[in-house]
C-alpha cells in the first residue's frame, strides 16, 4: 500500500516503487514472463550467440553490428585500451586500503577531466566518450587487482577479443576459452536492466545536462551500495562466513542453520530478492549454467554445493529466489578475482547500459525533478 503523508494526504511512492518515470527502448523487464530483451533480443539468446562488443553495440545503436560495423567497433575499443597517464598517476596516489568502487569511480571521474571531448554533448561526442570508457575501465579493475598483490601492470593486447584481454591483463596470462566464454555471458548478463538504481542516477545527472563522464562517475557511486551491485561482493562474505562458521566441517551443511540465525536477527541475504522480479531474476539460469561448467572446470564442487544449499534453505525459508548477484560471486572468485573486485567487474560492464541511457535521456530530456511532503518543524522565527 502507498503511505499517505497524515499532514496532506499525498501519496508518498518511497523509494519511487511502482512509478513509472519515463519510456526506454533500451530494455524490457518483465517479471511475468521472467524475460529480459535488450533492444527486443532475449538475454539469453544474446549471452549464447554473441560477444560482448556485439552486444554493446547493440545497446548504443538499437541494432546488432554487421561483421563491417563490428570490425570497425573492435578496432575502435582495441585502440582506446591501456591505462592512460593521469588514471594511473592518480591511482597510484591511493592506497591499497582504498576500496577498488571508489578507485573505479575516480579513474571514471580523472578520465572525463582528461578526455578531448568532455564538455561535449552530442551523440557522436558521447558515442566516442563510451567507447573509450568501455575500452579503459578493464585497465583500470585489472591494474587495481594487480597493485593490490604488489604485481606488475600488465599491457592490454589487441590480438585478443575484449573479454580474453581483460583476463589477461588482471592475471598475466591467458585465460582457457571456457573461462573467457563464462566471463562473457557475465559481462553481456550485467549489462543493462532498464530504470535500476544506478542507471536512474545517470539519467538524473545527465537531465540537468551534465557531461556522460559525470552521469557514469555517480552511477559507479550507486552501484556500489550493497543493495544493489555490492551484492555480488556481499555474497562471497556470506560463503566465507558460512565456511568459517563450519570450522572444517562441510559448509553445505551449515548453510540451513546459518540462514535461520541470519534471518532471525533480521538480515537481508544478499544475492537473494530483486524490487522487479519477484518469481526469479531471469538472467539467473544462465549464469548458473555458466558457474556449473567453472565449478568442474576448477573441481570445486564444494562451492557448487553450499551454492544449492543456501539457495534451497532460502526458498524454503522465505520462498526467495536469487538474483543475478548470486551466481556471478562464487563466479569471479572461481576465476581468481578478489572480492572487492567483483562489483567493479558489473561495472567495467554496466558502462554499455549506462551510456545508452544517457544518450537516451538526452534525445528527449526533461530535468528529473519530484517533488517531497515537508514533515519538519512548523514555521518559526529565529530567536
Ligand atoms: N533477505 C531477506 N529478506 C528479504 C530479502 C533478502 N535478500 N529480500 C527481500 N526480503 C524480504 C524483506 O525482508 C521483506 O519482508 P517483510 O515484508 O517481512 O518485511 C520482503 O522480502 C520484501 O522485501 P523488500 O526489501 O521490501 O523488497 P524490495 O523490493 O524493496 O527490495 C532488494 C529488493 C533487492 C533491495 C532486496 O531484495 C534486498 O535487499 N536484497 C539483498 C540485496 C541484493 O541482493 N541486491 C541485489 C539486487 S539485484
Amino acid at each position: 500500500m502507498t503511505p499517505t503523508s497524515e499532514a496532506t494526504g499525498t501519496e508518498i511512492h518511497k523509494g519511487l516503487d511502482g512509478v513509472v518515470v519515463d519510456s526506454t527502448a533500451v530494455s524490457k523487464v518483465n517479471p511475468e514472463t521472467n524475460s529480459l530483451l535488450y533492444r527486443g533480443y532475449p538475454v539469453q539468446q544474446l549471452a549464447a550467440k554473441c560477444s560482448f562488443e556485439e552486444v554493446a553495440y547493440l545497446l548504443w545503436h538499437g541494432e546488432l553490428p554487421t561483421t563491417e560495423q563490428l570490425a570497425g567497433f573492435e578496432k575502435a575499443e582495441r585502440d582506446g585500451r591501456g591505462l592512460e597517464r593521469a588514471v594511473k598517476a592518480t591511482i597510484d596516489l591511493l592506497p591499497i586500503t582504498t576500496h577498488p568502487m571508489d578507485v573505479c569511480r575516480t579513474a571514471a571521474s580523472v578520465l572525463g577531466a582528461t578526455h578531448p571531448q568532455a564538455e561535449e554533448n552530442s551523440r557522436e561526442a558521447n558515442l566516442k566518450k563510451s567507447i573509450d570508457l568501455l575500452a579503459a575501465m578493464p585497465a583500470v579493475v585489472a591494474y587495481d587487482q594487480r597493485r593490490r598483490r604488489g604485481e606488475e601492470e600488465v599491457p592490454a593486447r589487441d590480438d585478443l577479443g575484449y573479454s580474453a584481454n581483460f583476463l589477461y591483463m588482471t592475471f598475466g596470462q591467458e585465460a582457457a576459452p571456457e573461462v573467457v566464454e563464462a566471463f562473457n555471458v557475465s559481462m553481456i548478463l550485467y549489462a543493462e536492466h532498464s530504470f535500476n538504481a544506478s542507471t536512474f542516477t545517470a539519467r538524473v545527472i545527465t537531465s540537468t545536462l551534465a557531461d556522460l563522464h559525470s552521469a557514469v562517475t555517480g552511477a559507479i557511486g550507486a552501484l556500489k551500495g550493497a543493495l544493489h551491485g555490492g551484492a555480488n561482493e556481499a555474497v562471497m562474505h556470506t560463503f566465507e562466513q558460512i565456511t568459517r562458521d563450519a570450522k572444517g566441517a562441510d559448509p553445505a551443511e551449515s548453510a540451513k542453520s546459518w540462514l535461520d540465525a541470519a534471518l532471525a536477527a533480521k538480515k537481508k541475504i544478499m544475492g537473494f530478492g530483486h524490487r522487479v522480479y519477484k518469481n526469479g531474476d531471469s538472467r539467473v539460469p544462465t549464469m548458473k549454467a555458466s558457474l556449473d561448467k567453472m565449478v568442474e572446470h576448477y573441481n570445486r564442487p564444494d562451492l557448487g554445493h553450499l551454492y544449492d544449499a543456501l539457495e534451497s534453505a532460502m526458498g524454503e525459508a522465505k520462498n526467495i529466489k536469487p538474483n543475478l548477484d548470486y551466481p556471478t560471486g562464487p563466479l569471479y572468485h572461481l576465476m581468481g578475482f578478489d572480492t572487492q573486485m567483483f562489483t567493479p567487474l558489473f561495472v567495467a560492464s554496466r558502462i554499455t547500459g549506462w551510456t545508452a541511457h544517457i544518450m537516451e535521456q538526452l534525445e528527449a530530456n526533461s530535468l528529473i525533478r519530484p517533488l517531497s511532503v515537508y514533515n519538519g518543524a512548523p514555521e518559526r522565527d529565529v530567536p
